[in-house]
């Protein structure tokens, strides 16, 4: 089954359908799904910003978050978003679940389906793990990173954060640089960034370089300061050794010379590029703390805010259909 299962579609103002019953990854959306969401998402960010009419669409729905590994910003900002939007939300973390116990995925997802929940957000280690519980509930389901596979909220938060600050994603040439090989960040990215006609270079040692990464219409470098000649976005991702066996790079202090993004580094290479990081951000390694807090190019708070308003935007859509909501099918 591919991730939109092909069930009655919700309807785009303009005829077009958003077929989707879950939000498993960037793969498998068109780009102007991908530009619907992002301009739904605009509509919450000043709506955030100013508070002034609370917008309780999803009162009365339930919203589980179970989150099998760790987060910060993707747990509380989906906490947040649903509870903006008036929802019940419930989080379930790993380590205080029947997981622990024994309990497998296929037996996890029946429960939460038996709570008949009205959306469901998971976040899982293992690749595909998303899909397999989307395979087995009755409502929508969020990927909120399973993996290395995706992360799709967070690179619909990143193209936001870009087209808010630079007018569009077309044409913009953006460099992703760090551990490509272990990153679910990058994929989406990679993904939601060439659907949307930008210029993407992906930059990291090679041995944490995807093997064929072009055929995702990419361009690869291994030196960080060729790559990053001309770059409208330069956005870093931290070494993931959580999921790493053995050593892919010689030494922290060795990756930080050849891909650290330092000032000297950007005023050289790229001098006006907006900063983005996903976080967490080890600073000091990928990036230097004067980079990461530069008070005009960096958008890494900015990212987080956009986090919030993308989450918003896909609990509202992904749940129209159940709700009934006039002119969605
Ligand atoms: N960017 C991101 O997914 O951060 P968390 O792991 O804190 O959710």
């Amino acid at each position: 089954m591919t991730q939109s299962d092909h069930r009655p579609g919700t309807l785009i103002p303009g005829g077009a359908v958003f077929p989707h019953r879950h939000l498993t990854g960037i793969e498998g959306l068109e780009p102007h799904e991908i530009t619907f969401l992002l301009d739904e998402a605009d509509t919450w960010v000043e709506a955030n910003r100013t508070r002034a009419a609370p917008d309780r669409r999803l009162a009365g729905s339930t919203q589980i978050n179970a989150f099998f590994e760790n987060s910060t910003r993707t747990l509380l900002s989906f906490e947040i978003a649903g509870k903006r939007l008036g929802a019940d939300v419930v989080n379930m973390h790993a380590a205080q679940s029947s997981v622990k116990k024994g309990e497998t995925l296929i037996d996890t997802a029946q429960t939460l389906n038996a709570m008949r929940a009205d959306v469901i957000v998971i976040r899982h280690m293992s690749s595909g793990a998303v899909r397999l519980i989307a395979d087995k509930v009755d409502c929508p389901v969020l990927n909120a990173g399973d993996g290395r596979h995706e992360h799709p909220t967070q690179a619909l938060l990143d193209a936001l954060t870009i087209r808010r600050r630079l007018g569009g994603i077309a044409h913009k040439r953006v460099v992703i640089c760090g551990d490509l090989l272990h990153s679910r960040v990058a994929r989406s990215n990679i993904l939601a960034l060439t659907a949307l006609a930008a210029e993407v270079r992906v930059c990291a040692p090679s041995t944490l370089m995807p093997p064929a990464i072009e055929r995702f219409g990419v361009t690869a470098f291994t030196d960080f300061d060729r790559a990053m000649e001309g770059a409208d976005v330069v956005m870093m991702l931290r070494l993931q050794t959580e999921r790493m066996e053995g050593g892919y790079v010689p030494s922290s202090r060795e990756y930080h010379l050849r891909y650290g993004l330092t000032l000297e580094r950007l005023a050289k290479h790229a001098p006006g590029a907006l900063i983005m990081h996903p976080g967490p951000m080890n600073r000091g390694v990928e990036i230097d703390s004067a980079v990461a807090d530069h008070a005009e190019q960096s958008a890494i708070t900015e990212q987080v805010e956009m986090g919030v308003a993308v989450r918003m935007a896909c609990l509202d859509v992904l749940t129209r259909r159940a709700r009934g909501v006039e002119g969605w099918a």
